[in-house]
């Protein structure tokens, strides 16, 4: 695991921006693994510049969204694909038919999360995993708990999870979904590069559990201490409990 400390939450979106586009340019037909949350909301806006300036072009690259909220129809204006619309895709040219994302609807629930983990596979895994981190550690909505499920999966949301995208469904806590659908640590895991942005004094203890501590169910992100390629960028705050490795 890299850890890298940038200067500010702007450093960090810039230089994740800077590293799809390379990437991209490096291998045309990326697929691309893709979080919400706000904490990305910089990096889409500045890769939508980039586009617009005519520095990257998406139309041979695939996505896989990590998530998304169960129970609600994606044009649902809470789902996280009406955010990845809002945020991402309205603004840049990856073709619709290679945007990828659970269906919070599904009426065959186990049929659409294998369904999802077949797609992932069948576009020979993710090339590059973006990810942002919960407070509480999740990566995707791999929540902290006794035992993960490896595949795509369904959910209970912690109170804390729920509380942090109310704002989504107009800061009415009870109108978040109690579940959600989310790839498992194996999708995550397989991709041949992550790339893990946090930024905020309330990530720093996540932050610090996942690059210092032991691997644990009870904290998702630090299974990426066993993946070979992962960059993490933080901003100060974000990095201020972590002990750096000599
Ligand atoms: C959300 C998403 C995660 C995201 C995390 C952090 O609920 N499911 O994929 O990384 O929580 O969100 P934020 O960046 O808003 O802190």
């Amino acid at each position: 695991m890299r850890v890298q400390v940038l200067a500010s939450a702007d450093a960090v979106a810039e230089a994740a921006a800077r590293r799809v586009r390379n990437a991209i340019r490096k291998k045309p037909d990326l697929v691309l693994g893709l979080p919400t949350g706000r904490t990305p909301v910089a990096l889409y806006a500045r890769l939508a510049r980039m586009h617009a300036r005519g520095e990257v072009d998406f139309s041979r690259v695939t996505t896989f969204n990590l998530d998304e909220f169960a129970g609600i129809p994606a044009s649902h204006p809470g789902s996280y694909r009406a955010f990845m619309d809002r945020h991402f895709f309205a603004h840049v040219n990856v073709p619709r038919r290679r945007i990828h994302f659970l269906k919070g609807d599904a009426a065959d629930v186990g049929a659409e999360l294998l369904r999802y983990d077949t797609a992932i596979e069948r576009a020979g895994g993710i090339d590059l995993q973006i990810l942002g981190l919960g407070g509480n550690g999740h990566v995707g909505f791999n929540e902290p708990a006794k035992a993960l499920d490896v595949g795509s999966h369904l959910v209970r949301l912690h109170r804390a999870s729920r509380k942090a995208n109310a704002a989504l469904f107009g800061g009415r806590l009870a109108d978040v979904p109690e579940q959600a659908m989310t790839v498992g640590m194996r999708a995550i895991l397989a991709a041949r590069c992550v790339l893990l942005m946090a930024v905020g004094e309330e990530k720093a203890d996540a932050v610090a559990e996942m690059a210092n501590g032991l691997i644990t169910t009870r904290l998702p992100a630090s299974f990426l201490q066993t993946h070979r390629d992962v960059d993490v960028l933080l901003d100060p705050p974000a990095a201020a409990r972590i002990r750096r490795r000599r």
